[in-house]
């Protein structure tokens, strides 16, 4: 099967109504996910680009009512939490990518450019510290974290990012190192509320042309 062959007969269509059917919904159908549905989401959202196709994101997928309970705890009690059947975590990890830059360059490319372009990445992201690091990586996670969204929505599921969440304590109750950034939580499943309609500016209040 090819590319063009796996395409909807009308892409533009598909995503125009993702977008437009997007809201975030807080209360979500309890029943477990689809594991095929989820696998072709997170494979969607990880075609998102990032820049030099660094690909720092990394997604933590829960299933697990135990550790949804404690998430909830350490996300102000935010109940959509345990009211969906799954959240996933979205982070970036720059010192992974660090750690292993040859496989984020293209292997078409051979291999002594390979090695010189790995080599330029890595002296590049070196003369950065940690933070610094963590705060272009969650850059482009924020764009996975937009692809995850609309690529949910169009497989028919519903989420609601979230951002209220005590990082340090996440990090600690899934055993991530200090050095990761989230990008947010995401539970995700059917929708069993409507949520709310779009309150948005108009293009004009935030748009300049020209
Ligand atoms: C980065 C981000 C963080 C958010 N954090 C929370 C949150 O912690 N809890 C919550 O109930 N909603 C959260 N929201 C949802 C927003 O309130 C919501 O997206 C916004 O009001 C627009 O509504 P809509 O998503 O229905 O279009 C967050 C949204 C974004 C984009």
């Amino acid at each position: 099967m090819t590319i063009t062959d796996r395409q909807p007969a009308s892409v533009a269509q598909s995503i125009t109504e993702a977008i437009e059917t997007r809201r975030s919904i807080r209360k979500l159908v309890q029943e477990p996910m689809n594991q095929n549905d989820l696998r072709e989401i997170l494979r969607l959202a990880s075609l998102a680009p990032s820049a030099n196709n660094v690909q720092p994101t990394r997604f933590a997928v829960i299933q697990n009512p135990e550790l949804q309970q404690k998430l909830q705890a350490v996300s102000y009690n935010q109940s959509q939490i345990t009211d969906a059947p799954a959240v996933i975590v979205v982070y970036s990890d720059m010192e992974d990518f660090l750690g292993n830059v040859e496989e984020t360059v293209h292997p078409g490319m051979g291999e002594d450019q390979i090695k010189a372009r790995a080599e330029g990445l890595r002296g590049e992201f070196q003369n950065q510290d940690v933070a610094q690091r963590g705060q272009w990586g969650v850059a482009q996670a924020n764009i996975a974290f937009g692809f995850l969204m609309l690529a949910a929505r169009g497989l028919g599921y519903d989420t609601v990012p979230m951002l209220g969440f005590q990082p340090d304590k996440v990090r600690e109750l899934l055993g991530l190192p200090e050095h990761v950034e989230f990008a947010g939580l995401l539970p995700i499943g059917k929708r069993a509320e409507e949520g709310f309609p779009h309150h948005r500016h108009s293009v004009e209040r935030i748009t300049k042309f020209y």
